[in-house]
């Protein structure tokens, strides 16, 4: 499940970014019709719910291992 949702961001991701660097080739060339600027938004709407999943996830998990926060995991 955690890894669908992981998959899903990273590739959201790059829609995201490819959306965000056609917004700004295009402006160089041309006036962009307006909607052109919420392009974005869909790829944010799933990043946003997926990112938020994963942050919180380690915190629901259950699972210690022990380590105090000092030594770190090599
Ligand atoms: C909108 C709010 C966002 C939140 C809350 C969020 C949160 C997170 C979290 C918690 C992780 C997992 C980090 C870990 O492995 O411990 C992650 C991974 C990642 N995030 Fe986000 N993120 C957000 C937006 C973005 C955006 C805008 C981008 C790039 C355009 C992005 C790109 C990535 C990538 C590439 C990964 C690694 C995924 C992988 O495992 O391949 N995220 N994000």
């Amino acid at each position: 499940m955690t890894f669908v949702i992981r998959k899903v961001h990273r590739w959201a991701s790059l829609v995201f970014t490819l959306v965000v660097s056609a917004i700004f080739a295009g402006m160089t060339f041309m006036e962009l019709p307006e909607w052109f600027y919420y392009l974005p938004l869909p790829p944010l709407a799933v990043l946003l719910p997926t990112g938020i999943y994963m942050f919180v996830l380690p915190y629901f998990s259950g699972q210690r291992d022990g380590t105090p926060a000092h030594e770190g995991r090599t």
